[in-house]
């Protein structure tokens, strides 16, 4: 079984999902894409993460060929960019969005980042979608710690149910105030990036808590991310083995001096650091 954490809204989402960012750029690997996707589901990781911005588009079909015959079983996640977050614009790009997953709905829809339309008119868009149906959640990707408060100060603010950030053991920036702000609240936040692209993989300050635990590096990266509560990771792997790794990283129990090896190896942020994006 997989662990669980709750939405705001009270919902149950696994705290281990798959992400999709490079997948469909290539029509010859689709298929094996979306089969490491299938596997991902089959191991119990529901919760796919993909973006309109993603191979333009190619990401989300590769999603509707992985969730095909079996939608009913996945939390699916995807993205509006933030030249289309208009009131209009939202409409839009969530139809073209749907029809690409071939399905009725999107789970938990965020804005990818902040760009120049005001956030309350996004936030009407959103609630328009959900009260149509083609929504069930939404929240925001991105956002620094200023921002979540702005969107605080909104009428419908409250119902943002999570906030997706870069966040992994060389990216700890959050833990200063976003994290905690987010905590103090209730919304999860979801690591994007949690292997960072792969180089945790191959961290040599990794090695000697990995063979500890008769694991790989990466897999201590990830069972890092997901080391307590509120907190979702999103690794993207294409090749079945890493699918494998990545599921059996949430088996691992890091210990209380796993932990501070790693807080000495990468420090937290002992001040405010501005949001990172990759
Ligand atoms: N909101 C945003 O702005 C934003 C930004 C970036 C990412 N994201 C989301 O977050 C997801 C994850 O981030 P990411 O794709 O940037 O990076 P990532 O998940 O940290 O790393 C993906 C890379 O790591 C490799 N990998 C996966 N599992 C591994 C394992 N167990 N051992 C060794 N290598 C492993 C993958 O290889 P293979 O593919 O060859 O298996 C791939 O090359 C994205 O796919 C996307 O859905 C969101």
């Amino acid at each position: 079984m997989i662990r669980t954490t709750s939405l705001p809204a009270g919902e149950l989402v696994p705290v281990l999902g798959q992400g999709t960012w490079n997948m469909g750029e290539d029509s010859r690997r689709r298929r094996d894409e979306a089969d490491a996707l299938r596997l991902g589901l089959d191991l119990g990781m529901t919760l796919i993460d993909t973006a309109e911005m993603y191979a333009s588009g190619g990401a989300e079909e590769v999603v509707a060929e992985a969730v095909a015959g079996r939608r009913d079983e996945v939390f699916i996640v995807s993205k509006v960019l933030p030249s289309n977050a208009s009131r209009r614009g939202v409409e839009t790009a969530c139809e073209q969005s749907l029809k690409r997953l071939g399905t009725d709905r999107i789970d938990l829809y965020l804005l990818h980042w902040r760009g120049g339309v005001p956030l309350a008119e996004t936030v009407d868009a959103f609630e328009a979608l959900k009260a149509a149906g083609k929504v069930r959640h939404w929240g925001v990707s991105n956002f620094d710690t200023d921002d979540m408060q702005e969107l605080d100060g909104l009428a419908a603010g409250s119902a943002v149910q999570s906030n997706q950030v870069l966040y992994n053991l060389s990216r700890r920036g959050i833990e200063h105030d976003l994290l905690p702000w987010c905590r103090g609240r209730g919304i999860p936040v979801m690591a994007y990036s949690p292997v960072e692209q792969g180089k945790l993989g191959k961290e040599p300050r990794l090695g000697a808590i990995a063979d500890r635990h008769r694991a790989t590096p990466a897999q201590i990266a990830l069972a890092w991310t997901m080391r307590a509560d509120g907190l979702i990771a999103i690794p993207k792997a294409s090749r079945p083995e890493h699918v494998r790794q990545n599921r059996a990283a949430l088996d691992i129990v890091l210990t209380s001096e796993d932990l501070s090896e790693l807080d000495k190896a990468f420090p937290p942020p002992a001040r405010k650091r501005p949001l990172e994006m990759i």
